[in-house]
């Protein structure tokens, strides 16, 4: 997949989704990764903890860039058509082509919560997970007490497959994870493409 590109060797495409498209990150959305991951109530259940400043979000940028080059991350912008205004990321993480299988991971920006943005742009991203880039699995681990990602993920058609005992230390505490699960198989069979 992907364009070749003389700085990184491999660049996202940007892909229509509804009222919003997955495209590439730059440096004009280190204030919109600030906003997103600079929120208390955005990483609450990561065991990742709140981007402080600007720079810590022009960092991040730095690493989704450089993960990129590893093909090890695959993280977009979904940006909202009408404003041109990123909304949030969504994630193909520890990418494994032996496995042909990656962790999915998204978030929103809290004042973008309860609009359907990614009940938009998470379907295009899978189809294109199973589809171009021939996965065969996408799983996803989540906290038990995070409702709307569980909500996110069941709407998919992700089953969920176990608890992960204690597998995180979130801001200072232990918790369990639960791992989602959905193979390309369960894709078709839902009727997607
Ligand atoms: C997880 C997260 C992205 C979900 O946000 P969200 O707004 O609930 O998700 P969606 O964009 O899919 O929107 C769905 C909601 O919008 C509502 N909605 C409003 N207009 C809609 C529309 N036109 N189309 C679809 N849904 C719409 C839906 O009814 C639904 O709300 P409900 O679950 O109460 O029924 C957000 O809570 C978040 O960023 N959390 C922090 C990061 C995180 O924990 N990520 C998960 C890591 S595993």
């Amino acid at each position: 997949m992907g364009k070749t590109s003389c700085n990184h060797g491999i660049e996202l495409p940007t892909i229509a989704a509804g009222r919003v498209r997955l495209r590439s990150l730059t440096e004009d959305d280190v204030p919109s990764l600030f906003e997103i991951f600079g929120d208390h109530e955005v990483v609450r259940y990561w065991g990742h903890s709140v981007l402080p400043d600007l720079a810590a979000a022009r960092t991040l940028l730095e690493d989704i860039r450089e993960h990129l080059a590893q093909k090890t991350l695959f993280q977009w912008g979904v940006e909202v058509n009408a404003s041109g205004e990123i909304v949030g990321t969504c994630t193909l993480a520890s990418l494994d082509f032996e496995n042909r299988r990656a962790e999915l991971g998204f978030a929103l920006a809290k004042r973008f919560w309860f609009h359907g943005y990614m009940a938009e742009a998470l379907p295009v991203l899978l189809s294109f997970a199973f589809g171009e880039m021939k996965l065969h699995r996408v799983w996803a681990d989540t906290d038990p007490r995070n409702d709307r990602s569980i909500r996110v993920l069941e709407r998919l058609g992700f089953r969920r497959e176990g608890v992960l005992r204690e597998h995180y230390l979130i801001h200072g505490e232990s918790q369990d994870a639960v791992v989602y699960g959905l193979l390309n198989s369960d894709w078709r069979l839902d009727g997607h493409q």
